[in-house]
């Protein structure tokens, strides 16, 4: 896993040295970026000695030498390969840089740049760190999902006492674990993820299917490895490459998918069913390519098996989740699903809302459980989706797990 660390300038800035040590130590690669403020108190070469690495402390180039087209278009580099941004010490000023958009450093612009999650951990006075503008700034970054590291109260290097401090050091590696979702809390699970469209031969040439890319399957498989379980994915036809650690079964019908899952169900513990299934598929499948006549075509369809619901109806302990696709009434329908198919947790997106739904790398979901909550979540990366609903199968199985067995009274 690869962090781009941003130490931008603050007293707290020779701090973020002993940090860069402490996520090399739990197996991340750290690459830094300077602020020309956090030179003024650290030099790069002392995080080039940590890192071996170079350090990169200018949008076009760190001496003149460099400014050339490829330092101009470093950031996009640095935003493709990096799986987190971390932001230690964060000033008053990219903080605001960040809420409201500007790009003038190459930090500043990496941000915007990038789709990786962000954790920020603040440290400057403590009148800044409580001004209204500041707390506004806090909001809107933690509104669109960057993990806020609270600053310490205490000494701070100004002369007063107040929050301000940076974090310590290890809330800060737990901040950066828990916004990528390090921890390994499905180890022992075994988990199966359908994933993708099905297609329908109509004959050798055509075929129904629908506008599933994989992405939705592909994210819930990928964190579900992630986080420690052994992963089985029945994927319909996708562009998508196989996420490491994961054993894939290609399918190409709704009927290749019932025989593969039914095969594999029986060895797993947790069951997330993200494809979207053709319903219905040619009652005939025509040997020659249908010629044109003139007039018109019917095609009879006839229904496919609902796996879904197969297999959650003798489901036993495991843990069953659907999605649904929905294009109206999506409450009333996806409570329905969730009861007619008898699932423990079912995640319903409207596939009509903006960002959502089909081939787009951003999702729209409620959650629904059996027993009546529901939750929305908000706009948000394919990737997250999928670990806010593991957050919640496994929440769910840890409460089943240690709920008390029934007291036996004895008269
Ligand atoms: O793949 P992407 O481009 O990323 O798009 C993601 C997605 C929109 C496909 C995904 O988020 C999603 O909504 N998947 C479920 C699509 C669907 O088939 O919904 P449904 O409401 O028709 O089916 C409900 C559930 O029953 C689903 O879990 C489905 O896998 C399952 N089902 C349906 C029919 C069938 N014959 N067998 C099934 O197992």
């Amino acid at each position: 896993m690869r962090i781009t660390m941003g130490v931008t300038g603050g007293v707290a800035a020779y701090k973020a040295a002993e940090l860069v040590r402490l996520l090399q130590q739990d197996g991340f690669t750290v690459e830094v970026v300077m602020t020309r403020g956090a030179r003024e108190f650290i030099t790069p070469l002392t995080f080039a000695a940590l890192t071996g690495q170079k350090v990169i402390t200018d949008l076009f180039g760190n001496t003149e030498n460099e400014a050339n087209l490829e330092s101009a278009i470093e950031h996009i580099a640095v935003a493709q390969r990096t799986d987190l941004l971390l932001v230690a010490p964060a000033t008053a000023d990219v903080i605001a840089k960040f809420a409201r958009g500007i790009a003038d450093d190459f930090l500043s612009t990496l941000y915007l740049a990038s789709t990786a999650p962000v954790v920020v951990a603040p440290a400057m006075n403590v009148n800044m760190w409580n001004h209204p503008a500041m707390q506004e700034n806090i909001a809107k970054l933690r509104e669109r999902g960057v993990n806020v590291v609270q600053p310490n109260e205490g000494y701070l290097a100004c002369g007063m006492v107040g929050a301000g401090r940076l974090a310590g050091h290890q809330e800060i590696l737990a901040a950066v674990r828990e916004t990528l979702h390090w921890n390994r809390d499905l180890t022992g699970e075994t988990v199966l993820v359908t994933a993708g469209p099905t297609c329908e031969d109509l004959d050798p040439v055509r075929y129904l299917t629908n506008r599933s890319s994989g992405k939705m399957g592909y994210a819930v498989a990928q964190a579900a490895a992630r986080r420690g379980a052994k992963v089985i994915l029945v994927s319909g036809p996708t562009a998508l490459e196989t996420p490491p650690g994961i054993r894939r079964i290609d399918v190409r019908t709704a009927e290749q998918m019932h025989e593969a899952v039914t095969k594999e169900f029986a060895g797993c513990s947790i069951g997330i069913f993200a494809a979207a299934v053709a319903d219905y598929r040619p009652a005939r499948k025509h040997a020659d390519k249908i010629k044109k006549s003139g007039g018109s075509l019917t095609v009879q369809l006839e229904p496919t098996v609902d796996i879904l619901q197969e297999m959650a109806r003798a489901k036993g302990d495991k843990f069953i989740a659907g999605f649904a696709a929905e294009t109206a009434d999506v409450e009333q329908n996806a409570r329905k699903k969730l009861a007619a198919k008898n699932l423990d947790l079912l995640v319903a997106n409207d596939v009509t809302a903006e960002g959502a739904g089909f081939d787009h790398d951003t999702n729209v979901v409620s959650l629904y459980f059996r027993d009546g909550r529901d939750m929305a979540l908000p706009k948000m990366g394919k990737a997250e989706v999928a670990q806010r609903v593991l957050d919640e199968i496994v929440r769910l199985r840890g409460a089943l797990r240690t709920k008390p067995a029934k007291r036996l009274s004895v008269v």
